[in-house]
């Protein structure tokens, strides 16, 4: 960071600012200062609030409560187009790019009346991307670029807006360790260049080396406020993400029996680094496996499940090996999944209540034969699981897509901690759940391990990781980063494990 001239005004300020959504509060009492010159990391654990904060910044939404300075004034954004105006510009994690369009088209619809012409408008990208050393080529059709180079034509608009405080929310996410490198030595170079960046990362580790100060949120508070990042240690750092907040445990009583999942050196496509998942799991047991989303769990579960094929590696159900087993059979061995979308691989939306419960069933012919299926035993069923699960206000023939979202992942839970149950995969079971649907689905989920079952609790919600299991392991960058006994688990190893390189 250059040496500023003492009492140069910040870039951006940002003081007790307040923000809640549909009365639940996402930032509470947030403060940020950012200053000219700096490339300042912004961390936090998954809803801590970094993105609404600066999305509050850059006028995105309205604070309930606090003040903005921008450079010395005043300025609390009405409007993204205020914020641009201030010379405040953010690239957001999903990019906002006309697939179908130029790079020099989706700029000339950025920039509005600012250029007259195509022409004008590749020969300001490619002027801009000189200047700064950006490659990109304004004449390419976006449907075919990289990722990375997507990345750069977002960061040139915000440029080309004229922003010198540019945001960069969770940039190294969806890049290569090389991609990352390299945009990280950009930041560096457009900070030195009288510029001001915000980088919102989640691997502290991957950026320590590359950021002046750092800030933590945790549940919309800021708990370290522009700390030089040459005076923290990771650990502490750690600790400050996950926050001292031991739950109220509510793991189920029960201890370990047999083992009922072997995985072995597990791997998938998509890996972002050739890793592989160790891990086993025995009945009466819940393995918590915390991680940043997006870091193979979605893999790993469809890999388990049988919807995508392993590339390397074996895994075992009681100690048959299913790993080009269909999920048919998987099931048959009391295999049984929550995933993390409803609707994408759970359930069935057009299917009413007593579909979607008979339909694992239909095979087994307990609902009938090949030839027809027997409505009634089907709906008796429904009914049954309908008020041993709670689920409100429907009835057997209800869509599921009618339901609310609570009631919907009761559907599934009823359908998939049945009586076969043997292991269960559960991928962030309450999320987007409100506060008495999510107790709902960790007593459904105590009660089956208590009942003997073993299960894998795959979620990016630490406190429903660190209340319900007996054994924590972390995934990170497609492998399991570490594994210990919830009593040998501290806020300091999962945070490090989670922000770090596996
Ligand atoms: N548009 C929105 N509507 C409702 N809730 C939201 C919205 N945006 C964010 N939230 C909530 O605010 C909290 C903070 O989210 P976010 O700022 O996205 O966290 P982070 O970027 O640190 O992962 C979360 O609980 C999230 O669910
Ligand atoms: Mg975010």
């Amino acid at each position: 960071m250059h040496v500023l001239p003492a009492g140069t005004p910040p870039a951006l300020d940002l003081r007790g600012i307040c923000k809640a959504f549909d009365g639940k509060p996402a930032l509470d009492d947030a403060h940020f200062s950012l200053a000219w010159g700096e490339v300042h990391a912004l961390v936090g654990e998954n809803g801590a609030g970094k993105s609404t904060l600066m999305n509050v910044a850059t006028g995105v939404y309205a604070a309930d409560h606090g003040s903005q300075i921008v450079d010395g004034s005043e300025l609390s954004p009405r409007s993204p187009q205020e914020a641009t105006d201030a010379g405040i510009g953010m690239v957001h994690q999903h990019f906002r790019l006309v697939d179908r369009f130029s790079v020099a088209e989706n700029v000339l619809l950025t920039l509005g009346g600012r250029v007259r012409s195509l022409r004008a408008a590749a020969d300001l990208i490619a002027a801009k991307a000189r200047e700064v050393g950006l490659d990109v080529d304004p004449f390419r059709q976006v449907s075919t670029l990289s990722i990375a180079e997507r990345q750069r034509v977002e960061i040139l608009k915000v440029l080309l807006l004229g922003a010198r405080i540019i945001i960069l929310d969770e940039p190294t996410a969806v890049l290569t360790e090389e991609e990352s490198s390299a945009l990280l030595v950009f930041t560096r170079r457009l900070a030195d260049a009288d510029h001001a960046v915000v980088l919102i990362t989640h691997k502290l580790k991957e950026v320590a080396a590359h950021t002046d100060r750092i800030t933590v949120m945790r549940h919309g508070k800021t708990v370290l406020a522009g700390a030089p990042m040459a005076e923290v240690s990771e650990a502490e750092v750690g600790r400050l993400i996950v926050g001292e907040a031991v739950v109220a445990a509510a793991r189920p009583q029960s201890r370990p029996g047999e083992e009922r999942l072997v995985v072995r050196g597990l791997g998938f496509d998509g890996q972002k680094r050739g890793g592989a998942v160790e891990l086993t799991l025995r009945a009466g047991e819940v393995l918590g496996l915390a991680g940043v989303g997006g870091n193979g769990q979605e893999q790993l579960v469809a890999c388990l499940a049988g919807t995508l094929a392993a590339s390397a590696g074996s895994f075992t159900l009681s100690g048959v090996d299913v790993t080009r087993a269909t999920p048919s059979r998987r099931r048959d061995l009391g295999l049984r999944v929550i995933p993390a979308s409803r609707f994408a691989t759970g359930l069935v939306r057009q299917m009413s209540i007593a579909e979607n419960l008979a339909m694992t069933n239909v095979r087994t012919g307990h609902f009938g034969g090949r030839w027809f299926l027997d409505r009634r035993r089907m709906k008796a069923a429904a009914l049954a699981a309908i008020e041993r699960f709670d689920i409100r206000g429907a009835g057997p023939n209800r869509r599921t897509e009618l339901l609310s979202g609570g009631n919907a992942q009761k559907v599934l839970l009823a359908r998939e901690l049945d009586d076969g149950l043997k292991v269960l995969i559960a991928h962030s079971p309450s999320r987007g759940l409100d506060v008495k649907a999510s107790e709902f689905v960790r007593d459904a989920i105590r009660a089956a391990v208590e009942a003997g079952a073993a299960c894998l609790l795959i979620s990016e919600d630490l406190q429903e990781v660190m209340g319900l299991s007996h054994r924590v392991a972390v995934m990170n960058g497609g492998v399991i980063a570490g594994n210990r006994p919830i009593a040998d688990v501290t806020p300091e190893w999962i945070g490090a494990l989670l922000t770090g390189h596996a």
